[in-house]
């Protein structure tokens, strides 16, 4: 695939990832699922969506569920500095050939842009927002797995050096990456706020949306999630984990909404906000990358995603990867990934830092 170019106007200054607008098949169904068992506030809801935050959110909103015919991400969504922020993003994708839309999307947020972005991803970026009350304090109100902030999203897409060159132009940085002594790089994490990421590329068809994950205070808190998913009878719910990160170095686990739209919970990570943060980077045949304690990574996590929509709210095409994919070159017939050269070996070293 051809490189992106960088345009010569500004990039926005983007704050953080704020929300993701999901398309919903029931919205009964997944209120169930965001709501009653994960416990999201809602800020309102009507017979068409709900408007979800978590609990130290002062936005009104960090979540939108749609009534939708077919499921998808019809927006991932990013807070800016300033409404001429605003500006500066719409000029900066017209100038890459976007389609941009200017406007009001959801309730709670005003004039705002949208975009169809170089890799197919349909990108908003606004400034203008209701305030609605931080809960953070209302301990009342907070369950055990009480979900605290929004953290980050995870995209799916084929070339992710590609993809990488474009987020690092538009201001990104990235925090870690997975790669093999050839050069592939098979995933990668890139922040604006100062943790590890606020979105990351995974190497696969695409473009796609692998996950949007939120924040628990403490690990006692995933754990809690999933007692309670025991109680309830549905575990399957849990794709997998709970786990600690090799990458990120976060605790994690990962739940399949009634869509299939996956959800990471995600707690402790580490701080990036320097500006020579050092890159941390994976070989993809350490089987301690994805799961430091080494347990095996489901294959459906590898191979399933979300659809993307384009502004008018229809799927975009998916574009299978040529390079060879992590799943491929790590899982052997046993599901484990042991494939990893001493650390003696010359080449890569455990989480090696540059
Ligand atoms: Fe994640």
């Amino acid at each position: 695939m051809s490189a992106i170019p960088t345009p010569s106007a500004p990039a926005p200054d983007v704050l953080r990832c704020a929300y993701m607008e999901l398309l919903v098949t029931d919205l009964a169904a997944s209120r169930e699922f965001y709501v009653d068992i994960l416990g999201l506030v809602v800020t309102e809801e009507d017979d068409e969506a709900i408007y979800l935050r978590s609990f130290e959110e002062f936005i009104h909103h960090n979540l939108v569920l749609r009534k939708a015919e077919t499921a998808g991400v019809a927006a991932f969504s990013f807070r800016v500095r300033s409404q001429a922020d605003v500006d500066k993003a719409e000029a900066y994708y017209r100038e890459l050939g976007c389609e941009t839309r200017r406007g009001d999307f959801t309730r709670g947020v005003r004039n705002a842009v949208r975009v169809v972005d170089p890799l197919g991803f349909p990108y908003e970026f606004f400034y203008e927002t209701d305030h609605v009350e931080r809960l953070a304090w209302a301990y009342e109100q907070q369950g055990p797995g009480a979900l605290v902030r929004l953290d980050h999203f995870n995209q799916v897409y084929p070339d992710v050096e590609r993809g990488a060159s474009y987020l690092e132009a538009l201001g990104f940085k990235r925090t870690e990456d997975i790669k093999d002594a050839e050069g592939t790089t098979y995933a990668a994490w890139f922040c604006r706020k100062h943790t590890v990421h606020d979105t990351a590329l995974t190497g696969g068809n695409g473009p796609r949306m692998h996950h949007v994950a939120f924040s628990t205070h403490e690990k006692h808190n995933i754990l809690y999630i999933c007692d309670k998913l025991g109680a309830l009878r549905k575990s399957d719910l849990i794709e997998r984990g709970p786990g600690r990160h090799g990458v990120s170095n976060a605790f994690y686990l990962y739940l399949r909404d009634p869509d299939g739209h996956r959800v990471e919970i995600y707690t402790q990570d580490y701080y990036t906000g320097d500006p020579d943060n050092p890159v941390v980077t994976w070989d993809v045949h350490d089987n301690q990358r994805r799961d430091w304690w080494g347990h095996a990574v489901v294959p459906s996590w590898y191979t399933e995603a979300s659809l993307v929509m384009d502004l008018d709210g229809n799927p975009q095409p998916v574009i299978e990867r040529e390079e060879s994919s992590e799943m491929e070159v790590t899982i052997g017939a046993d599901g484990f990934s042991y494939t990893r050269k001493d650390d003696t070996d010359e080449g890569f070293k455990l989480g090696h830092q540059v």
